[in-house]
């Protein structure tokens, strides 16, 4: 209760000034960047973007001197000032020693006399590494065609690593772009279309108006083509990917207008959806206008559409209302699975909603205990305090589900008509602006005041955001509705219904899920045996059922699926699919020793986040020898 008391003074201390980003060496008390125009040629063969950017910046502090931005691994050629006659003058900049998380600061000198106006314009001409972390550069091999790919992943703190500029969630910028590719390929970017394609090939133009954070600002070249579904949205893919994709995100104009009922209007004009291929990394990523989509969740069921609900929820929580720092994550993933949550009820019904209620509920507990386990357990707050270490430590159900509860709790008091007014009036208060949590509790305190406002206390309040573990009041998780499921699976397991009379007809991916998930450790061979062939589960099909059976495999140590487990492994860059797997094999020492063999072969294929990530687990001790 002490070191509670003492958490919540140092965050309410806070609460004065808005605390700068501890992962950005931006001064935004100095300059802010408001726009940023990129001309870049995508290079395949040495995998480098090469070009211009030319930053709109404006004065904050008169008497600044020095404009401070992120980079990583950029090589900086030249730094102009472009005077309002056009002309452009040499400016002085110094890039510094990398720091292993945060990149190297560029610093550029402003000599008073240029700054005629409080806008200025900079522009930096420069090139990436081959290594650039937020670049994924793909052989055809990798894709569902013949042609490379390459795609860009920002958040949290990689746009530095292709754009040099103020890379922190606080700041906000339009931008525009001309990208040059090979002809026959094509570009796509979080933003609008600009003139037309075809008039010149291979060079391909957009713009966004909408001001969004730098982690918004999104890239993907390579053989891709469209189709329209709906008036406002539709789906960019590789061709031979295009049929599946329509058909199975076919509820797209549905769930678009779902979100608006519920959250107030769609202000980015477009929701398109670009599916990748297998090496992306997430399951979704919410770039603005064009979501970058998990090809896993083509199902051919329409079964796995929540991550498009998700991705989609976004565009009020995390684009349209940002979290300011990646302390604040949970403003943009609570938020977020909450609207997800409501939007899957509303659109597929509440059995299903409930059902992956129940589910992500069960992965919470789990993430909790682990991170007590792992000495972590001050992560399980909503506000999370990461300055010093990589922001990806900070994502984990905790933002996701502990977040979505937080609402849960607040519905629950407010009642949901009154709670969806809330959000509503949230959203509209807080529409293109970047928040952090202290702004978020006092904005709610205040709504709080109302009359008609249900009493919720700031004690309340203050366990969630700042208290590890789920608070005295957490809603109760309705599980009945897997009651059937759990039954069937005791009785199997106790031999009353045999292995090919189970009732799977009857079942929605998300019921296997649960029949995997409840299995013990203990499960003999035998049955194991009889599922693998009886349902011919193994590394394909769903991936949501695969991935439920894998970690099954490995909680049994079930040789026999172990060339599954590999071959699952090294057919996906999912992050949430790859972690989890290595998080189970890291738990016994045959586990990790499997683990290392399959990751020397996985590893080229995986983003450098991810591969971060997979040696945390391999690897727990910072300096234990790592595989080259
Ligand atoms: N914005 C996240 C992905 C992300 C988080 C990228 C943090 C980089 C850093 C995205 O909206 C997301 O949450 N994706 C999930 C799917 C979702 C349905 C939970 C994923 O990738 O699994
Ligand atoms: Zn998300």
């Amino acid at each position: 209760m002490r070191h509670y008391s003492l958490v919540l003074a140092l965050a309410l201390a806070g609460a004065a000034h808005a605390a700068a980003d501890p992962h950005s060496y931006a001064e935004t008390d100095k300059f802010i960047v408001r726009h940023v125009a990129l001309d870049l040629g995508t290079d395949f063969e040495s995998r480098r973007l090469e070009g211009t950017v030319e930053l709109t910046v404006e004065q904050v502090d008169p008497n600044a001197e020095t404009l401070s931005l992120d980079t990583r691994d950029l090589e900086i050629g030249t730094v102009h000032l472009i005077e309002t006659s056009g002309h452009a003058k040499v400016l002085a900049f110094k890039l510094a020693e990398p720091d292993p998380i945060l990149g190297s600061k560029l610093t550029i000198d402003f000599p008073h006399c240029c700054a005629a106006t409080s806008q200025m314009r900079i522009r930096i001409g420069y090139r990436t590494s081959n290594e650039a972390s937020a670049l994924q550069w793909l052989a055809p091999s990798q894709t569902y065609g013949a042609r490379p790919y390459l795609y860009s992943q920002g958040q949290a703190i990689h746009t530095r690593s292709w754009i040099p500029l103020q890379d922190t969630p606080s700041v906000r910028v339009t931008y525009e772009a001309r990208i040059r590719t090979p002809p026959d390929l094509v570009a796509v970017m979080s933003a609008a279309r600009v003139g037309d394609d075809r008039a010149v090939s291979g060079e391909h133009r957009f713009a966004m108006k909408q001001p969004i954070p730098s982690y918004l600002i999104a890239l993907a070249v390579g053989d891709l083509r469209f189709q329209a579904i709906g008036d406002r949205t539709g789906v960019w893919t590789e061709p031979s990917r295009l049929a599946a994709a329509a058909y199975e995100f076919a509820d797209l104009p549905r769930m678009l207008e779902a979100g608006e009922k519920m959250a107030g209007p769609y202000r980015w004009d477009r929701y398109d959806l670009l599916v990748m291929p297998r090496a992306f990394a997430f399951g979704g990523m919410e770039n603005p206008r064009l979501s970058f989509i998990s090809p896993s969740t083509v199902a051919g069921d329409r079964s796995l559409v929540s991550v498009i609900v998700h991705e989609l929820a976004h565009s009020w929580s995390g684009n349209l209302v940002t979290n300011s720092t990646w302390d604040d994550f949970w403003l943009n993933e609570g938020f977020t699975s909450y609207l997800e949550h409501r939007l899957v009820e509303s659109l597929y019904g509440e059995r299903r909603a409930s059902m992956e209620d129940a589910i992500a509920y069960a992965e919470l507990v789990q993430t909790i205990k682990d991170l007590e386990i792992d000495g972590h357990a001050g992560d399980s707050a909503l506000q999370l305090q990461l300055a010093g270490r990589n922001p990806d430590e900070g994502i984990s159900d905790v933002a996701y589900q502990k977040g979505r509860w937080f609402l849960g709790f607040l519905e629950e008091r407010f009642g949901r008509p009154a709670f969806d007014a809330f959000l509503r009036q949230y959203f509209g208060a807080h529409a293109f602006q970047s928040i952090d949590t202290t702004t978020f509790r006092t904005w709610l305190l205040e709504y709080l005041k109302r009359p008609g406002a249900p009493a919720v206390t700031a004690v309340e309040i203050d366990e969630w955001i700042y208290r590890p573990g789920l608070p005295a009041t957490m809603p109760k998780v309705a599980k009945g509705v897997f009651a059937p499921v759990d039954r069937i699976a005791a009785d199997w397991r106790a031999g009353r219904i045999a292995t090919d009379a189970l009732p799977v007809k009857d079942w929605i991916p998300q019921e296997w899920v649960r029949f995997l998930d409840e299995q013990p450790s203990g499960l003999e061979d035998a049955k194991l045996a009889e599922l693998r062939s009886a349902y011919k589960l193994g590394a394909d099909g769903n991936a949501e059922i695969a991935l439920s059976w894998l970690e099954l495999v490995i909680r049994t140590g079930y040789e026999p699926a172990y060339p599954d487990l590999e071959r699952f492994l090294l057919n996906t860059g999912r992050w949430r699919l790859v972690e989890t797997l290595f998080r189970e094999l890291s738990r016994t020492e045959s586990g990790r020793v499997l683990g290392e063999g399959i990751y020397a072969k996985a590893k080229p294929g995986y983003h450098a986040s991810i591969r971060q990530a997979v040696e945390r687990l391999l690897y727990p001790e910072a300096d234990a020898p790592k595989p080259q």
